[in-house]
């Protein structure tokens, strides 16, 4: 049973701001995890309030989790709360996936909820908040067909995926900017409520 209140924002108190939408940025274990402090805060100053969910895997050194607590103010989440804990984060008003893995958008699409980060974003779709991915992935496990079909039935379930980046160097040896804004711009952009 979800907490929203019926213009779709978090209830007062719970954000700590009562009326800012809460954010839940769901971070997977790519190289470019490291850079997620752009995404958290370009999302505070178009004034998300922000929660972080990391896979177990993305909190064994791909990003700094203490930089990124500072900045939301709040703890990062990754295990499940144990039933007598209260809720950690008010529910979403939206879902952010940056980066996001080929492993975590293959068992998202098979709606494989072993994580915290997964059963997030199995259950995102469900209470109709709108979610939006940036993947890393490689040309050469993109090139799989799962995966393939994975973006296609997240994006029959109304998921927005960004353009495909690989986090590899271009032939100049840099690697191209990840782009960490077009997440907030998809969900904002048509369709979003
Ligand atoms: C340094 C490093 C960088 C990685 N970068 C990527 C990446 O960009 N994309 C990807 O799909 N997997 C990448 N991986 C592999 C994932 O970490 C691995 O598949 C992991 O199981 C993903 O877990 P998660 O989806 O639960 O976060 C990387 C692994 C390492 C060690």
């Amino acid at each position: 049973m979800t907490e929203r209140t019926q213009a779709g924002r978090t209830p007062a108190g719970e954000a700590g701001k009562p009326g800012k939408p809460f954010l839940y940025v769901v971070v997977c274990a790519a190289g470019i995890a490291a850079e997620v402090d752009k995404l958290v805060g370009a999302a505070l100053e178009r004034d998300w309030e922000v929660g972080v969910i990391a896979t177990p895997a993305a909190l064994n050194g791909f990003f700094d989790t203490t930089a990124v607590e500072t900045l939301t103010g709040r703890p990062i989440r990754s295990a499940w709360r144990t039933p007598a804990d209260p809720r950690p984060f008010p529910p979403p008003d939206a879902v952010a996936v940056a980066p996001a893995t080929f492993n975590t958008i293959n068992k998202w699409a098979a709606g494989i909820a072993d994580t915290l980060a997964l059963g997030t974003l199995c259950e995102a779709s469900g209470l109709g908040v709108p979610v939006a991915v940036l993947p890393c992935v490689a040309d050469a496990l993109a090139a799989h067909p799962a995966y393939r079909d994975s973006l296609e039935r997240l994006r029959g379930m109304g998921v927005r995926i960004g353009e495909p980046y690989t986090g590899e160097p271009g032939p100049d040896g840099v690697r191209a900017e990840f782009g960490w804004e077009r997440a907030l711009d998809l969900l904002t952009g048509p369709g979003a409520p």
